[in-house]
């Protein structure tokens, strides 16, 4: 499975923070934003990654995570010139996905709980995998209707009137067809090519799955200064009531076992004396006992 973190896109609603540095770079709480992504998709075994943002933000997220060698992954990287849609990153890292399936996740969605991803991802064979969470506002989202029975009937973007409080967080699995669907998609009214879109097409054919997320999960999305704030003192609260950290790729990669002790240890020892080096270094004091 290949893995594309989509973290192009404008973040106005985030200015003047992303005048120098795009809203994926931003830190939440901890660490900068695209961490937490990063981490999910390791979480569910991912190893190649593209990464796509805008030709100003690009040489950053370089310098920030370099080719993934020393996580024990291979980042590319893509640009998208305009932010044109979600569904473009197919087109423009089309090379890069070949005949493999994909994941898509957006650079400034961060999840918390459960194991619906694993299982979701570990489960994929064919067609499209989303998910649905229950929100307050689903109008903001695309949104998806289900039947008694509870099989998605409809998905609708940004509904005036949503026909259930379920929203499509920005986590997608699909198989490769999604690569030839991506070429012949058309823009919508409002000039993008949907994401929405794209899973429409999966549902008219019979092949997309919807996972509910319970209730005990987290979707936190950083795009606006007070859910950045929130989604910071969310982070601060789990991490300092469990002593364990959301987001943090290397423990991630160590748990899937694409880095060994040794190199986990190795690269705690490159850290600067800080509070994130002693998280690790404690990881590694366990994995050790
Ligand atoms: P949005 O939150 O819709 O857009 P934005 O990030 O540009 O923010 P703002 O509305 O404040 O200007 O996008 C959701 C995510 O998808 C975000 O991480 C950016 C990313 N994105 C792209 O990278 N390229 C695109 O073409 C689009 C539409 C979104």
């Amino acid at each position: 499975m290949k893995g594309i973190i989509l973290a192009g896109g404008a973040g106005s609603r985030l200015y003047p923070l992303t005048l120098v540095a795009s809203k994926q770079l931003q830190p939440v709480y901890d660490k900068p934003m695209v961490y937490y992504p990063l981490t999910t998709l390791i979480e569910g075994g991912v190893r190649e990654f593209c990464l796509i943002s805008t030709p100003h933000d690009l040489p950053r997220f370089r310098q920030l995570l370099g080719d993934g060698s020393a996580w024990g992954l291979q980042i590319e990287y893509r640009e998208q010139s305009r932010p044109e849609g979600i569904a473009q990153a197919f087109r423009i890292a089309d090379s890069f996905i070949g005949n493999d399936p994909v994941t898509l996740i957006l650079g400034d969605n961060i999840f918390y709980g459960g194991d619906t991803f694993s299982r979701a991802f570990s489960d994929f064979s064919s067609g499209a995998v989303i998910f649905g969470y229950h929100v307050t506002d689903p109008e903001r989202y695309g949104v998806v209707e289900f039947d008694a029975a509870g099989r998605a009937v409809s998905i609708e973007e940004k509904p005036k009137q949503p026909k259930s409080n379920y929203a499509v967080p920005g986590l997608y699995i699909y198989d490769n067809s999604i690569v030839a669907l991506a070429r012949d998609l058309k823009p919508s009214a409002r000039g993008e090519l949907e994401i929405t879109d794209v899973n429409v097409e999966y549902l008219r054919r019979g092949s997309l799955r919807v996972y509910t997320l319970n209730r005990g999960f987290a979707w936190l999305d950083a795009g606006t200064s007070s859910s950045l704030h929130e989604a910071s003192a969310y982070v601060q609260t789990i991490e300092k009531r469990q002593g364990i950290k959301i987001g943090c790729p290397e423990e991630a990669a160590f748990r899937r076992g694409f880095i060994s002790l040794a190199q986990l240890t190795a690269l705690v020892d490159k850290l600067p004396r800080c509070e994130y080096r002693e998280y690790l270094a404690n990881v590694v004091a366990e994995a050790q006992r």
